[in-house]
């Protein structure tokens, strides 16, 4: 039986396209069942559409608080009884409630080398800071913002005269190899989770490094 995924994005959809069309070529052992978004407008949703997959929104707005919006999400998620929950660009904090639900099967991308510069504004935060190199996080979720066990990270030179604008583009690259890699990897069952620390099973390389 295929692996049923569902990916939760908030906007572009880039790296959903990244997941599926390597999910397609490599033949993976699962299916996305769903694609949700928190936002109607989502440019991700249209590319789903096209491309043949199943799509919902759960808008955020028209929830009173945050913990009704996790009960719709959780609801709308557990309709599909998946196997693996993506959060791919989805730009709310889910609580411990949805996260526990999910725990071990949940993956998350985090345009940072984690734990360095958790939440919003990685890129201009990195760039204050003036560190040289900077990248990508694929993690399982766990009920501390962005600090779960780490699958894999990618990373990318931080350039003398970059913006923000062209380092993020930089470390989005990294991201669309990054995700379809480390998502590929729990679907085959290749990962193994122990007190915090996730190995791949077969040593395969967990840091990919970009220029
Ligand atoms: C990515 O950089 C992701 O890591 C961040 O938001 C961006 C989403 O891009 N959280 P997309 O919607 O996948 O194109």
């Amino acid at each position: 039986m295929p692996q049923r995924l569902i990916v939760l994005i908030s906007g572009r959809g880039s790296n959903l396209a990244a997941l599926v069309q390597a999910a397609r070529e490599q033949g993976w052992p699962a299916e996305v069942v769903s694609v949700i978004s928190n936002r109607p407008q989502a440019a991700g949703l249209e590319w789903a559409r096209a491309h043949g997959l199943p799509t919902q929104v759960v808008d955020h707005q028209a929830y009173a608080d945050r913990s009704e919006f996790d009960d719709a999400l959780l609801q709308a998620c557990e309709a599909h009884q998946p196997d693996v929950v993506v959060l791919a660009g989805f730009m709310r904090v889910l609580g411990d409630t949805f996260v526990r639900c999910y725990e071990g099967r949940l993956i998350n991308i985090h345009p940072s080398l984690l734990p360095s510069f958790t939440g919003l504004h990685t890129h201009r935060r990195a760039l204050q800071a003036g560190v040289k190199v900077a990248g990508a996080t694929v993690h399982y979720v766990t009920p501390t913002l962005d600090h779960g066990p780490v699958i894999a990270q990618g990373v990318v030179p931080v350039q003398q005269d970059d913006t923000e604008e062209a380092l993020a583009e930089r470390v989005l690259q990294a991201e669309h190899q990054l995700l379809p890699l480390a998502v590929g990897w729990h679907v085959r069952g290749e990962l193994q989770l122990e007190a915090g620390v996730v190995r791949h099973r077969h040593g395969a390389p967990q840091a990919l490094f970009f220029h």
